[in-house]
């Protein structure tokens, strides 16, 4: 993390856990042990849990956020939900392009990049999830997808845009697994979504852009993750479901 220059973000994705009543009383939990930490908090939950996670997190500095959004305004999309909906109810962030989305659900680069552009028309901030899988790594081309997947996501977004975009990378080998990326691994990769940046845009733009690292992080691997210099927070599934292990993580970006 180079806080001087960029913010830190540790953010939560809960993916398919936790119920409304669940979600009320983990919130109660974390508040307390996140309150004051020196990083941004935000907690992505299901959509069903967003009115008792906003209410739980009223007046704590933990942030709220779902995990999809979709990209028309409205219209028949059996069990989507729109940009403008998460706006109304005031939920400030979105999580867009996850690998289980892209896994199992269909989602692709060209989707991915439009419910990017929706979710910014509607003043949405955006987490997009960028990773290569395992055998891709091996093909030697994580540089190469990660490149890629980052520049059709953000095809059409401007500089002034971006600074409502973090982008979280995400080996999709790491996720769930237990096998996280070595800080080097991480770092690596980081550096090079940093580095297209600063070809996209500016380096000065690249500078102040916030990239995370996400792939069982967990309370005992977060603080060498975090000293990276290109590691600037976490996309945090497992350990976001517990308040103690997500607080360590939360302090471990306040440093
Ligand atoms: P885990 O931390 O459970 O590996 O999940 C990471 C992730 O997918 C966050 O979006």
């Amino acid at each position: 993390m180079d806080k001087s220059k960029r913010a830190a973000v540790i953010a939560g994705n809960w993916k398919m856990n936790k119920t409304p009543s669940e979600t009320t009383a983990l919130i109660n939990e974390m508040k307390p042990l996140v309150a004051g930490a020196d990083c941004k908090v935000i907690l992505c939950v299901p959509y069903i849990d967003v009115f008792a996670a906003l209410d739980a997190a009223k007046g704590s500095n933990i942030e709220i956020g779902v995990e999809n959004v979709h990209w028309a305004e409205s219209g028949a999309f059996t069990g989507e939900v729109s940009a403008k909906m998460l706006t109304e109810v005031g939920v400030p962030y979105v999580i867009i392009g996850h690998s289980e989305r892209r896994q199992y659900f269909g989602e692709t680069d060209e989707t991915v990049n439009k419910r990017v552009r929706a979710a910014l028309d509607a003043g949405l901030k955006v987490i997009l999830c960028v990773g290569e899988r395992l055998e891709q790594r091996e093909q030697g081309v994580t540089d190469e997808v990660v490149r890629m997947q980052t520049k059709i996501a953000l095809q059409g977004v401007t500089s002034e845009e971006l600074k409502n975009i973090i982008i979280a990378y995400e080996p999709v080998w790491a996720i769930g697994t237990g096998k996280t990326a070595t800080p080097e691994q991480a770092n690596e990769v980081n550096h090079v979504i940093r580095v297209l940046i600063s070809e996209l845009y500016s380096k000065a733009d690249a500078d102040a852009f916030t990239v995370q690292y996400g792939g069982s992080m967990n309370a005992k691997n977060c603080d060498e993750l975090l000293a990276q210099p290109d590691v600037d927070g976490g996309l945090i599934g497992g350990a976001s479901l517990k308040a103690q292990d997500f607080s360590i993580i939360v302090k471990a970006a306040s440093k």
